[in-house]
C-alpha cells in the first residue's frame, strides 16, 4: 500500500470511529528535540536504564540518578509540541480523539491543547517526596541540584524525586485502569511513536484488539504490533498533519 493510500486508509478508519484513542511513546517528542529510549542515540544507547532509572538506583545510587534526570530536564526546557502534538490536540478538539493515554512525562501533549491526557508513567513537571508523597514543583528538585545539593521535602526532609513511575514501581493503579477501560471501549486506537516493548503500556493495544478495536500504528520502526495494524511508516510529525487535515476535511 503506498504511503498516501495508507494515509487514507487511515482517515476513513477513523472517519467512521465513534470511540478513537491515542497512546504515544517517545517518538512523538523526538521532533521536539528529546531523544527516545531505543532508537540509536536514545537515552538507553549506553546506559543501563536499571543503574539510573530505577526504584534501586534512586535508593542506592542517588547520584546517578539525580545526574540522569537533572539532564532530561534540561533538555526538557527548550522542548516545544510539534506538529504530531498539535495533530493530536486539533483531532481531540473536534471530537474525533476522546483522550491521549501517553508513555511520556514531558507534558508535550497538554502543552499543545490536549485535554484529556492520561499520564501512564508520571510527569517530569512535578516532584514527590519519597518519605511522605507530598507532590513538590519540579523547581525545588532543579534548584536544588544546581546547588550540589540533595533535593529534600520542605514538609518531612525525605528525598524529592521527579513524580515519574521508575523501573521496579508500579504503574499508578487508577490512570491504568481508565487506560484500560478506554482501549477497550476504542474502536480505534492510534498508536504513535512507540516501540511497544515496555508493558503494562504495551498491553493496551491488545486490549483493544481483543475487544474488536482496529489499530493504527504511526512509528518509524517495526513493532510487534505491525502484523495487526494499519502501519503508517514514517515520522509522526510528517504523518499526523496531513492525516487531521483529511480527517477534518471529511467532517
Ligand atoms: N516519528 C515516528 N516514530 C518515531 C519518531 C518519529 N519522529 N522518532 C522515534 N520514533 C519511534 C522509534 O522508531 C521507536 O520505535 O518511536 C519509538 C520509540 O520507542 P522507545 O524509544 O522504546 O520509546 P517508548 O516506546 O515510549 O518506551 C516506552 O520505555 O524506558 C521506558 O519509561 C520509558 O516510557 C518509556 C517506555
Amino acid at each position: 500500500m503506498s504511503a498516501d493510500a495508507a494515509v487514507e486508509a487511515a482517515a476513513r478508519l477513523l472517519d467512521r470511529a465513534r470511540h478513537a484513542v491515542a497512546l504515544t511513546g517517545a517518538g512523538v517528542s523526538t521532533e521536539s528535540g528529546l531523544p527516545d529510549f531505543r532508537s540509536p542515540g536514545g537515552l538507553w544507547a549506553g546506559v543501563d536504564p536499571m543503574a539510573v532509572a530505577s526504584l534501586s538506583a534512586f535508593q542506592r545510587a542517588p547520584q546517578a540518578f539525580y545526574d540522569f534526570y537533572r539532564r532530561r530536564l534540561a533538555l526538557l526546557r527548550d522542548a516545544r509540541p510539534n506538529p504530531a502534538h498539535l495533530a493530536l490536540a486539533r483531532l481531540e478538539a473536534a471530537g474525533r480523539l476522546q483522550a491521549v493515554i501517553t508513555q511520556n512525562v514531558d507534558g508535550l501533549h497538554q502543552a499543545a491543547g490536549s485535554r484529556r491526557v492520561l499520564e501512564l508513567h508520571g510527569s517530569l513537571h512535578r516532584a514527590a517526596c519519597a518519605t511522605c508523597g507530598a507532590r513538590r514543583p519540579i523547581a525545588e528538585l532543579e534548584a536544588a541540584l544546581d546547588r550540589g545539593a540533595l533535593p529534600v521535602c520542605p514538609a518531612c526532609g525525605g528525598l524529592l524525586r521527579p513524580d515519574v513511575v521508575l523501573f521496579e514501581e508500579l504503574l499508578p493503579a487508577d490512570v491504568y485502569a481508565e487506560a484500560e477501560a478506554l482501549c477497550r471501549r476504542a474502536d480505534v486506537l492510534l498508536v504513535v511513536g512507540s516501540s511497544l516493548q515496555v508493558t503494562p503500556a504495551a498491553s493496551l493495544p491488545e486490549v483493544t484488539l481483543e475487544a474488536g478495536g482496529r489499530l493504527i500504528i504511526v512509528n518509524q520502526e517495526p513493532t510487534p504490533l505491525d502484523h495487526a495494524a494499519l502501519v503508517l511508516r514514517g515520522r509522526a510529525g510528517t504523518i499526523l498533519p496531513p492525516l487531521a487535515d483529511r480527517l477534518l476535511a471529511a467532517t
